[in-house]
């Protein structure tokens, strides 16, 4: 099932990077590929390291979970999300079917772990009625329920782990295994197609969680899921609630352009320009070596994607916005990050985007190669003329029309590639590890979450590109094919544990919304929880307390509140917490309260159905001078 290029046009790629080393000058061409082979095995045990029961650097996490990093401070990201992880598994299920058949028994191990997940009632809902859960984005690494505040929900994740359950599944099938796959993957596979059908169409966070609205790396993916889902449903002869969705989301992707690139973040007052490595993610993600350049699944070498390229690129050149790309010529490689108003840990190139980089570049020269030509428009121009200053609005193909421009342009794209390569490999330390970011001045020390997985998994993927390794092909011209009229539709999916796969068989449980709201007065650095009986308030204990909002606070009303879907009709006992600034005991309120969850209705999952209005009672803290 996997498309190798064929050692023909593969002696053409290493010729064109040879070509590379002498037209760009390259003086490090060896020095890529020595490192690569290198850093490749490091970033896959570093992968590895990440993956419970038995990752050496993650003890605690579940069989199947992959932690996001094992750093548990500065950043604390000892929790499993969704889509690092589905990103993650992808990337071994290619490395998989690429021969590496010893990783089987991790993505067993995965859908095991996520049939489980799929069950836990979360902040986000639960599986059952309506899906809502799926879109929780992070767990804890037992994989049980995380409280706090965060930028929920995000809907990419139930696309991508499909995409990469899909494509395990299709490996399996091709080794005479169709049973398996319909009774124990299948399952697990559907509730996700089934949130994606229903919620394409419905804001959440983007993948970097921060805003809400819709975002361009969510949309393609959960496009290519439902594509995915129904070539499976056919194979397997089941139906796919949620996949008839799939014209439409391809509809709504198209409206992402803006004539220059893609704005990443639409549906919302972000304040941002809309560059965004969001977008160019997303291309690799849909990659299919195959797919025409003009295929509206938004391939990286189709024309908008390379301007897109070429914009989100420049932004970063910029040496007031980072200190360490200055003076690097305009068709080398520069450090990449997320977007430019980025200010998490001030806002720094990051490893897995300006790999991702390398990575688009290679699919982009891997697509021309299969075609044999490369179609340069008006849009695309800018681009091609950063690599070959002579580019014009042209076809350049290999057979005889500009042949010899045609190997140069492709040379100067692979060249182009490693040099992004080389970027991440100057701030690669001596052993290896990839931490989330390095910095933006010089020298570009590793910052952030150290041992990133995603930023591991990143790496392999790149160097599985650049070796001439492409996942199977997902694109047929039925699927790029565009509705008339974009229309804002939704399926209502249909959702079950998928215990042949493990899953416990949770009843459906129906919650209702309680905003809860308490004056409290408090100092800067304390604040309030709330926490209860029941599982969903963390049973008492005060690592799963709910955390509660202070954006509307006042000197007037000093309010502090949240909103959570509970266990319908439960009776339930409760009382606020304040938790003091330097560590000292949490302040319990003098007395608890019970109210009792309203009955289920239609849509209480989201609205609100009671409200209540009360006052702290109980001491009050005091700083601790820390
Ligand atoms: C943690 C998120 O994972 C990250 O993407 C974000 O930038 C920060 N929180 C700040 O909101
Ligand atoms: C922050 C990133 O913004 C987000 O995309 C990622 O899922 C988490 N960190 C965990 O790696």
């Amino acid at each position: 099932m996997i498309l190798q290029l064929s050692p023909r046009l593969l002696s053409g790629l290493v010729l064109a990077w040879q070509t590379a080393v002498a037209v760009a000058e390259w003086p490090q061409g060896e020095t890529v590929d020595a490192f690569i082979a290198t850093e490749r095995e490091i970033a896959l045990k570093g992968v590895l390291a990440n993956i419970g029961p038995n990752g050496t650097k993650v003890p605690g996490a579940a069989a199947g979970i992959v932690i996001a990093s094992p750093s548990k401070t500065d950043p604390n990201y000892f929790y499993t999300w969704t889509r690092d992880a589905a990103l993650t598994l992808k990337t071994l299920i290619d490395e998989l079917e690429f021969g590496n058949t010893g990783l089987q028994v991790y993505i067993e191990d995965y859908i095991h772990a996520q049939a489980i997940l799929q069950t836990v009632t979360n902040p986000s809902g639960g599986l059952l009625p309506s899906g809502a859960g799926l879109g929780e984005p992070k767990y804890n690494a037992d994989g049980t329920r995380y409280n706090g505040n965060w930028g929920r929900p995000q809907r990419d994740g139930p696309a991508l782990r499909s995409i990469a359950m899909i494509q395990y599944s299709n490996y399996l099938i091709s080794k005479g295994e169709t049973g398996k796959v319909k009774d124990v993957i299948w399952p697990v596979i559907s509730n996700d197609l089934s949130y994606t059908g229903q919620y394409w169409n419905s804001t959440g966070f983007d993948l970097w969680e921060e805003v809400s609205g819709s975002s361009f790396f969510t949309t393609q993916n959960q496009y290519r899921a439902l594509v995915d889902g129904t070539a499976l449903a056919k194979t397997l002869g089941v139906s796919c609630t949620g996949c008839d969705q799939a014209p439409q989301v391809l509809c709504f992707l198209q409206t992402y352009w803006n004539g220059k690139y893609f704005t990443a973040n639409i549906n919302g007052n972000f304040g941002r320009n809309g560059v965004d490595a969001n977008v160019m993610l997303g291309a690799i993600s849909a990659f299919d070596v195959n797919a025409p350049c003009n295929s509206s699944t938004l391939q990286p070498c189709h024309s908008r994607m390379l301007s897109n390229f070429n914009v989100f690129v420049n932004t970063f050149r910029d040496p007031s916005l980072y200190p360490i790309n200055a003076g690097v010529a305009p068709n080398r490689g520069v450090a990449l990050g997320r977007y430019p108003e980025d200010t998490y840990y001030s806002g720094n190139p990051w490893y897995l985007i300006t790999l991702g980089a390398a990575e688009f570049l290679y699919d982009a020269v891997a697509q021309w190669t299969v075609q044999g030509r490369i179609a340069i428009d008006a849009t695309s121009l800018p681009f091609f003329r950063t690599l070959y200053p002579n580019a014009t609005i042209a076809t350049y193909d290999k057979r005889c029309k500009r042949s010899t421009a045609y190997r140069q342009i492709l040379a100067a794209a692979s060249a182009y590639a490693d040099s992004f390569v080389a970027v991440a490999q100057a701030h690669t330390p001596a052993d290896g590890s990839l931490a989330e970011q390095f910095l933006k001045t010089a020298p570009g020390t590793p910052i952030s979450a150290a041992a990133l997985t995603w930023s591991f998994a990143s790496f392999v993927s790149m160097a599985h590109r650049r070796a001439g390794k492409f996942p199977p092909s997902w694109t047929t011209p039925a699927t790029s094919a565009l509705p008339a009229t974009c229309a804002a539709t939704s399926a209502k999916g249909s959702y079950a544990p998928a215990t042949g796969a493990g899953a416990p068989d949770v009843p459906s449980v129906c919650t209702s919304t309680v905003l809860f709201r308490v004056n409290a007065t408090t100092y800067y650095g304390e604040n309030i929880y709330l926490t209860g009986n029941s599982s969903d308030l963390g049973a008492w204990d005060l690592g799963s307390a709910q955390p509660m909002q202070s954006s509307n606070y006042t000197s007037e009303r000093p309010l502090w509140f949240a909103k959570l879907p509970l266990t319908a009709g439960e009776t339930i006992s409760y009382s606020y917490v304040r938790e003091e600034d330097c560590g000292q005991p949490w302040i319990w309120e003098d007395r608890n309260r019970t109210l009792v969850v309203p009955a289920c209705v239609e849509g209480g999952e989201t609205e609100v159905l009671l409200e209540t209005d009360e006052k702290w009672e109980g001491e009050v803290g005091r700083g601790g001078g820390c």
